[in-house]
């Protein structure tokens, strides 16, 4: 069983290189902040309470994103293993995770952790497009990865979004979040033996390839199981 976490900052490409590893692994990718902006979109209770925190770039509360992933992540679709996108971000999180996964008898196998500059971050976050189809939601940037046809995704051909906290004072909020709750998980796992840094300026495919070699001959492995 291999449990995947992607540990960085906003805009480090933790979507970009987790589409690429969810094809390499054939494991589902298992994005909070996805799942939360569905419920925003939505308009469930869920979306209407997390809507505002989001869009200031303020992290949800543990207990909801705890909860979520500990629904997701029993669907059969996780019974080989996942990705986790965008969680843990918080040590009260992490250490639930490891409650969570002792308590089926498995693990975190590695935690790719992809270190990109806040100058580099900003510049990705506000350039971001998304696309607005949940079932495709490929990601895309004005600059370095922009469609065939401005505004509409060149896979479904559905249109393309701007993210309300990709907005630059909200990506700075996020970014602080990061650093102050965030960054501490690093050691967390690394005194768990499975941290794989990875370097994540470059473009994605270079990155990936060194995100695959990082993985293959890096620490942990084992998944707990
Ligand atoms: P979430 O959606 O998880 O956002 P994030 O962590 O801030 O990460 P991003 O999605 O912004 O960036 P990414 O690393 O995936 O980068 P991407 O690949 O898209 O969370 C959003 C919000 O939800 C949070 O602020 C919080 O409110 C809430 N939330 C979610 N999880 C939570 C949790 N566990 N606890 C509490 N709250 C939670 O790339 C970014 C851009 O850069 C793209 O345009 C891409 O094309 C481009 N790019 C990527 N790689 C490269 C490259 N190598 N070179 C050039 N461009 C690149």
């Amino acid at each position: 069983m291999t449990n995947l976490i992607l540990l960085g900052p906003p805009g480090s490409g933790k979507g970009t290189q987790g589409e690429r590893l969810e094809v390499q692994l054939s494991l589902p990718r298992l994005s909070t902040g996805d799942m939360l902006r569905e419920a925003v979109k939505n308009g469930t209770d869920l979306g209407q309470k997390v809507a505002p925190i989001m869009k200031a770039g303020e992290l949800v509360p543990d207990e909801i994103v705890v909860g979520i992933i500990d629904e997701r992540t029993q669907e059969p679709d996780c019974s080989g293993g996942f990705i986790l996108d965008g969680f843990p971000r918080t040590m009260p999180q992490a250490e639930a995770l490891e409650r969570m996964l002792k308590a089926r008898g498995t693990g975190v196998s590695q935690v790719l952790n992809i270190a990109v500059p806040d100058e580099v971050l900003i510049d990705r976050c506000v350039g971001r497009r998304l696309c607005s189809n949940k079932d495709c939601g490929a990601i895309y940037h004005v600059k370095t990865n922009p469609p065939a046809k401005e505004g509409v995704c060149d896979k479904c051909a559905s249109e393309l979004v701007h993210r309300p906290d990709d907005r630059a004072e909200a990506v700075q909020e996020r970014l602080q979040n990061y650093h102050r709750q965030t960054e501490p998980l690093e050691d967390f796992y690394q005194a768990r033996g499975v941290l794989v840094n990875v370097d994540g300026v470059g473009a994605p495919d270079e990155v990936f390839e060194r995100a695959r070699q990082a993985l293959a001959g890096g620490a942990g492995g084992s998944g707990g199981a």
